[in-house]
């Protein structure tokens, strides 16, 4: 991980945003003629969890795979290289037929850590998984396959995490299990968390703070409290997701 100052001094060098560990300056991003994204610009702060949220095709996936470094935007910059941020795809790209601990060993190697068995024993020891550690991965349940599929994404001791759609194929037991831990990393080891969601109420509990994208803009940066705020009317007592979607309605999504 290159020190502090060198991350502060890329980010400095971005006009318009405030510094912070993780920033995104004007990303524009055209597929053809189809515009996925639309000038999208914000920073991270180290130690914050931020939800992506925004209804189907608005370009959350697009825009992390941006900030991961898979993607060039058509415009626009990240402030921050590819080996400090982890990638936690939707699909996991794990070998079912391999243990837990083969999948992360060869994992470590492609991100060619400097001691790849310090490396898995860490990774086996913060997910909770060192006793599941010869298993094959697909005879484990769906959390802890996505715990692995984490563990992958932090190989390489990352400053920021980048999930899409972490829960989408967990049970709510799970979630929480999932979302106990990121915080955690977020509170002791200062990772910058972005992660995209379709459950609104998770982005309420566990962000804090929530960008809504919808058609490749983005149309709010805050709290979740803020964002209820933000809907006109008598809505003081209405729920997030309701003031969520009465957001979007009031904005012409
Ligand atoms: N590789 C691609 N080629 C062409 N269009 C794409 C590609 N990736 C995404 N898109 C388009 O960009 C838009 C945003 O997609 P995506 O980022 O996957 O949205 P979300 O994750 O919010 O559902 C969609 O209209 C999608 O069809
Ligand atoms: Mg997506």
């Amino acid at each position: 991980m290159p020190p502090l100052r060198m991350r502060r001094a890329a980010v400095g060098s971005l006009p318009m945003v405030s510094t912070g560990l993780l920033a995104a300056d004007g990303i524009v991003m055209r597929f053809g003629r189809r515009t996925a994204l639309r000038g999208v610009s914000f920073s991270a702060e180290p130690g914050e969890i931020v939800a992506v949220i925004g209804p189907n095709g608005a370009g959350k996936t697009t825009l992390l795979s941006i900030l991961a470094g898979l993607q060039t935007p058509t415009e626009g910059r990240v402030s921050h290289g590819v080996r400090e941020v982890g990638w936690v795809p939707q699909q996991a790209a794990v070998y079912r037929k391999l243990s837990v601990a083969e999948n992360l060993r060869l994992f470590a190697r492609l991100e060619r850590v400097d001691d790849v068995d310090a490396t898995v024993m860490r990774m086996l020891a913060q997910t909770g998984l060192a006793d599941r550690a010869g298993d094959e991965l697909g005879a484990l349940s769906g959390g802890n396959q996505q715990r692995v599929n984490i563990a992958i994404g932090l190989l390489a001791g990352p400053p920021v995490l980048l999930l899409d759609e972490p829960s989408s194929s967990l049970d709510p037991r799970q979630r929480e299990v999932l979302w106990a831990f990121v915080s955690g990393l977020a509170r002791e080891s200062a990772t910058t968390v972005v992660f995209t969601t379709h459950n609104v109420g998770e982005a309420e509990r566990y962000a804090d703070r929530v960008l809504v994208l919808a058609d490749g803009e983005l149309l709010f940066g805050g709290t979740p409290a803020e964002l209820q705020a933000a809907v006109a009317g008598d809505g003081a007592d209405r729920d997030f997701e309701s003031a969520f979607v009465r957001f979007l309605h009031e904005r012409g999504h």
